[in-house]
């Protein structure tokens, strides 16, 4: 069994990407250090696959505790780089912490994976590194424009330094931009479970339906689209679990073309505020309580996927629409417990 080391392994996709990692027989290892999210996820993996996986409590910037963890295994094949911090206002509120923590993590991971002679790295990272994409959907050759916020300079800036050492310390290396995550394992004992409020679309919309908040504001509904709310190409956390196990075992079975390549992961379909907010209400038949608010700054108008690059090279394809997305995070929110 190949030994993979998994950061941010108790987060929303982490935890997620463990479940399908397992199933496809690999062995994961999670460092996190729990500052967004709870161990109890890597319970609730226990309680899905009957397999036991180890978080090592460490922060990814505390460069000497990493190395001794990356010392007690001789034989890791693999890491995949979830951690990191991902609230797009809070980084322009404290952008140094944003560039500290996300670069920081990221350089020290690569240090040691280039000290262990690990040969295979997988990046988290987003959409958010288009910036205001014009041209849709975008492929990844879609030029990447200025940042809308220091979060996404941080993936940016990762992605520019992951294919600089991997090309120079000749590792293999993958960034898969990820579209809007959503949704919840279907056993309904895993879900998106962070420590500090959601702020993303999908839990909104369920937390409000639980009574948990007041309302749910829709951010502008005057924008160029077909009803004025923004676009966003949601994908479901298990078909993104799923691209992360093909984008290993691509890698492993030395089925990459260089050293650094990149993939979208969406699922090519743009849905809007409203649509998504009429799909909840549609498959819960429950009544949102919702209201036109102000833009948010910061947000792009419109962003969704071409895939066929992951298609054809990862032989990936998802497997679940906007439905399948709003069923599972309303039933993880009624069953939501840590
Ligand atoms: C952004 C980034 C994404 C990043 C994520 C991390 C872009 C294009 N995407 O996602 O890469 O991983 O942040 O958090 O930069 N909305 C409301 N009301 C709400 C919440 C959201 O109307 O209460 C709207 C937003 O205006 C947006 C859509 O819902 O149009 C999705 O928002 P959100 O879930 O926050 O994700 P992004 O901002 O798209």
């Amino acid at each position: 069994m190949s030994k993979v080391l998994v950061t941010g392994g108790c987060g929303y996709i982490g935890s997620h990407t463990i479940i399908s990692l397992i199933e496809s027989g690999y062995e994961p290892i999670s460092i996190d250090n729990l500052s967004n999210s709870y161990e109890e996820s890597l319970e609730r993996v226990f309680q899905i696959t009957g397999k036991k996986v180890k978080n090592h409590r460490i922060d990814l910037c505390d460069a000497p505790s990493l190395h001794t963890v990356f010392d007690q295994y001789d034989d890791i094949q693999g890491i995949i780089h979830f951690a990191a911090l991902k609230a797009v206002g809070e980084s322009v509120e404290k952008p140094l912490l944003y560039f500290r923590n996300n670069l920081n993590s990221l350089l020290n991971v690569m240090d040691q994976a280039n000290r262990k002679g690990i040969d295979h790295v997988i990046f988290s990272s987003s959409c958010t590194v288009y910036g205001q994409a014009t041209d849709l959907p975008v492929t990844e050759e879609t030029e990447m424009k200025e940042a809308e916020s220091p979060y996404g300079r941080t993936k940016q800036l990762s992605e520019y330094i992951l294919k600089d050492l991997s090309e120079i310390w000749g590792i293999n290396a993958l960034s898969l931009r990820y579209f809007n995550p959503a949704g919840a394992h279907p056993s309904g004992l895993l879900g998106e479970a962070p420590r500090v409020a959601a702020l993303n679309l999908v839990p909104v919309i369920t937390e409000t339906a639980a009574g948990k908040r007041d309302t749910c504001v829709v951010f502008g509904d005057d924008y160029d689209t077909r009803d004025g709310s923004c676009i966003r190409d949601y994908i479901h956390v298990m078909d993104l679990a799923d691209a992360h196990t093909k984008a290993l075992t691509y890698l492993l079975q030395n089925k990459h073309s260089s050293n650094y390549e990149v993939f979208n992961l969406g699922i090519g379909q743009g849905v809007t505020v409203l649509e998504s907010i009429q799909a909840f209400e549609r498959v819960t038949g429950q009544k949102l309580k919702y209201e036109i608010g102000p833009r948010r700054p910061g947000d792009v108008v419109a962003i969704y996927s071409n895939y066929d690059k992951a298609k054809k090279h990862l032989g990936w394809m998802p497997r679940f629409g906007i439905d399948d997305i709003m069923k599972s995070a309303w039933q993880w929110e009624l069953n939501r417990d840590f």
